[in-house]
């Protein structure tokens, strides 16, 4: 691979998005959102009613599955059979399929190529749970951003209309999915040996950003895009 890759793993809500997409503009290069894939593949099975704990009907469901990333002028946008499905992808129920659906090797390897095909061509800033350790084990710059779940909990319901702020569910929810993503034995979240471990608890955005730009820049790189 001869682009440049930044990967960017972590829990939920450790600010992965923002950072990313910070990191990606200061670089002058795309950001990849990679849990939007496993996101998509959840909208799908809960559209389609699928028994996805089959391994044979889920394997099958994946031969049909057709998931992909567009090039738009605010960034990537998921598509599924050439509809946009991102404004259907961010619900508690989604996120909860993603996490445990995500366990399965067969969906893991049925979004690798996708990962690695926007590689190929594209320097980029990639965020998920196994961007350093198993999809981009050869990456340029890999970091691992995490945060205590009480304030990543908190972060999240901030982010919330007041209506449906529920701080208790919110962190019940998150450990459920921290739980699901760190002890399956597919890629679980853990972080690349090589990569540089953040702790975002007492940090703003642009703090880990200028951290992050600062070990981009000691490796001797900071003067390139991305
Ligand atoms: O980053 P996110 O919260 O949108 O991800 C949703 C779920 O997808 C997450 O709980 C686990 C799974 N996921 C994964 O297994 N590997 C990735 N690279 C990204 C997400």
């Amino acid at each position: 691979m001869h682009t440049r890759i930044i990967t960017i793993d972590g829990p939920a809500g450790a600010g992965k998005t923002t950072v990313s997409k910070l990191l990606s503009q200061k670089l002058g290069c795309i950001y990849v959102d990679t849990g939007a894939l496993y996101r998509g593949v959840a909208f799908e099975i809960l559209q389609q009613k699928i028994n996805w704990e089959d391994d044979h009907v889920l394997e099958e469901f994946l031969k049909t599955l057709d998931l992909n990333f567009i090039m738009e002028a605010s960034g990537l946008v998921l598509m599924s059979s050439g509809r946009d499905i991102s404004d259907y992808i961010r619900t508690p129920e989604i996120s909860m399929l993603a996490s445990s659906s995500s366990a399965k090797p067969q969906v893991r390897s049925a979004l690798f190529e996708i990962q690695r095909n926007i590689a190929r061509t594209k320097d980029a800033v990639f965020e998920g749970r196994d961007m350093g350790t198993v999809v981009f084990p050869d990456a340029t710059h890999k970091f691992f951003l995490y945060a205590d779940l009480a304030i990543r909990a908190k972060r999240r319901c901030d982010e919330m209309p007041e209506e449906t702020k529920d701080l208790f569910r919110v962190q019940k929810d998150m450990e459920t999915r921290d739980n699901n993503d760190s002890k399956r034995k597919s890629a679980p979240l853990k972080p690349a040996e090589d990569a540089v471990e953040i702790d975002s608890t007492f940090l703003t955005i642009e703090e880990v950003v200028e951290k992050m730009l600062g070990y981009i820049e000691k490796a001797g790189q900071a003067s390139q895009s991305c």
